[in-house]
């Protein structure tokens, strides 16, 4: 059965040792940590059979969101479940009254970008280099178009 649920720390605690190896996951324990302790930050997970499959989170700010994370875990990959992790944030998103969600991704990051078009979203800008050598695209999605 899979389900989606917000994310605590204990869900942190059980991926802790796997973040790197199994998500490959761009952020260490501890800089997670704080960011699922920030009062302005929702993360959510979701689960098949209870284990933890994948993660996303957003930080808002008011009008305004980002998208901070949204991470399938290696052997779940192109089975649907990023593409329900996403409508999920775009949910949760929408009670927050978010007019906005913006994101930033790797241009060569294609099935990420794929998955962000696919539900709408518009690339609005790009920064160089942000990502070492490769440039960064900015995706946004207008919510208060989609009412
Ligand atoms: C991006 C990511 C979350 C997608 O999750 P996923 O569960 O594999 O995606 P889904 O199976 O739900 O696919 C949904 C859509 O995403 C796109 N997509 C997913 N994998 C893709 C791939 N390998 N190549 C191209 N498009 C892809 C497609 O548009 C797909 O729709 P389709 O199946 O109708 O073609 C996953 O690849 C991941 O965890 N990547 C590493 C972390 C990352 O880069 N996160 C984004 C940071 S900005």
């Amino acid at each position: 059965m899979v389900t989606i649920t917000k994310m605590t720390l204990d869900d942190l605690n059980n991926i802790k040792d796997i973040l790197i190896s199994d998500f490959d996951d761009f952020w260490n324990y501890s800089i997670f940590k704080s960011e699922l302790e920030s009062p302005n930050s929702y993360y959510i997970v979701i689960k098949n059979n209870s284990k933890i499959i994948g993660f996303a989170g957003i930080k808002l700010c008011p009008p305004d969101c980002d998208i901070m994370n949204i991470v399938i875990k290696k052997d779940f990959r192109n089975q649907g479940y990023g593409l329900l992790l996403l409508k999920e944030l775009i949910k949760l998103s929408k009670s927050f009254d978010v007019q906005n969600i913006f994101l930033d991704v790797n241009e060569k990051n294609l099935p990420a970008i794929s998955l962000y078009n696919k539900l709408g979203f518009k690339k609005i800008s790009a920064r160089k280099n942000y990502y070492k050598e490769n440039n960064a695209i900015i995706m946004k999605l207008d919510l208060s178009q989609k009412q």
